[in-house]
Parts: structure tokens; sequence; C-alpha cells
């Protein structure tokens, strides 16, 4: 499964990179906003440092803007993906973009028949947001397992499922083992993801002991 993190956080962003855990980067507006400041100069880095695909929204709600926009956001580097939102004009914007080449992430997917419309347009990606599902009372688990099922029955289908609006890694594992393709974190999600209280117990009880060791022979080291 890909890792991929929900953000415009150029800090966080190097950080989770460093580690070695990032395969992509996914944004949206209200991601950018947070972040302030001109987005260009974040899209432009971002693109840099992250080799794989790195989702930028369109903010057009027709097919021309759609389409100029799009080029406009793959001009950032050959791993732009352009994400488009799941409207009828989203979905013609995403036939022609694929068609060309610019690989296409339709977003603010709810269901799985809208994940079915995306994949038959030609989206590389298609993102259902599965916390906002279980803000409504519905669960957003189930899309995912719903899409799964229809996209290995066709196997002509190449578009990849890409779990969004992750709110805590109990939907990581959950999505680990439908077999999602990607998960998009929130920087926080990723943090909680690396801890273990008896990680942390373990590591202070093992240097405790080692000092206790050092005082007995002042001359060790390692
Ligand atoms: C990612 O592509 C989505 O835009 C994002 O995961 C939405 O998350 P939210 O529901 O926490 O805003």
């Amino acid at each position: 499964m890909k890792i991929f993190l929900d953000t415009a956080n150029l800090e966080s962003i190097k950080k989770f990179n460093d580690m070695g855990l990032l395969d992509g980067i996914t944004t949206n507006p209200s991601l950018m906003s947070k972040e302030g400041g001109n987005p260009k100069n974040a899209m432009e880095e971002i693109t840099k440092i992250i080799k794989g695909d790195v989702s930028l929204e369109v903010v057009s709600t027709e097919y021309s803007g759609m389409m100029e926009e799009g080029k406009r956001l793959r001009e950032y580097g050959d791993n732009v993906v352009v994400k488009v939102p799941m409207t009828p004009d989203g979905l013609k914007a995403c036939k022609s973009l694929s068609s060309e080449g610019i690989p296409v992430n339709v977003t603010l997917i709810f269901s799985a028949n809208q994940a079915l419309l995306a994949a038959k347009s030609g989206a590389k990606y298609v993102s259902p947001f599965i916390g906002r599902l279980d803000d409504i009372g519905q669960d957003g688990m189930n899309l995912i397992k719903d899409i799964k099922e229809i996209f290995k029955n066709y196997p002509d289908f190449k578009t990849q499922i890409l779990v969004a609006s992750i709110r805590h890694p109990l939907h990581v594992i959950d999505a680990a083992k439908i077999g999602a393709d990607v998960v998009t974190l929130p920087p926080v999600v990723l943090d909680k993801m690396m801890q273990h209280p008896l990680t942390k117990i373990g590591l202070e009880n093992f240097l405790i002991d080692w000092e206790k060791l050092k005082d007995k022979n002042p001359d060790i080291q390692i």
C-alpha cells in the first residue's frame, strides 16, 4: 500500500520524506489556504521535493476552466496529478485530460457509483472521503470495501483507490486489510502510527540499565 501525505505543509513533507515514508502528496484548496501565502511557491516546492505523484486541485467548476487550470497545474512537474471534483464537468475534464496523457484524481467521492463512473472516465485515482462519511453516521470503510469489490470484478479498470479523509490510525489498518492502493494521511495520523507506549517505556528502561552498567564501568562505550 502506498502512503501519501495529505498536506501542503513543507516542513511536514520534508520530515516524513526524509524517513522514506512518502510515495506521494495530496493537496486541496482548503489545505493550501491553511498554509497561507502564495500557493504557487508551495506547489513548486512540493513537486520538487517529492518524486511520486502530487495531486493539485483545480478550482474551476466548469469544463473549459478545469482544462485550462489542469494544464497549468501540470506545468509544475511531470509528477502532477490533476485533481477534479466528482461532477459532470469534472468527469468530462477527467476524460479529456486522461486522453491527453495527464493523470487525474477524481475527488469528493462518497458512493460506489461515483467511483465506478470516475474509473470509466479514465481516472488514475478515485478519492473516497471516509472520515466525512463517518462524521454523518455512515460507515466510510464500507465504501472502500464496495469499491474494491467492484474494481476487482473488472480487471480492465486500472484506477487506484486512494483512501482520503482519514482521521486515525485504525482507518489505515482497515484500508490496508481491504487492499486499498493508497492512503493519504494528515501528518498527525502518520505521527500517531509511529508511536506505541511500550516502545517508549522499553527505550527508557534500556537507557536506565545502560547507565547502571556505566556506573560500574565508566570507560565503556558502544
Ligand atoms: C484528500 O485528497 C482530501 O482532500 C482530504 O483527505 C480531505 O480530508 P478532510 O475530510 O479531513 O478534509
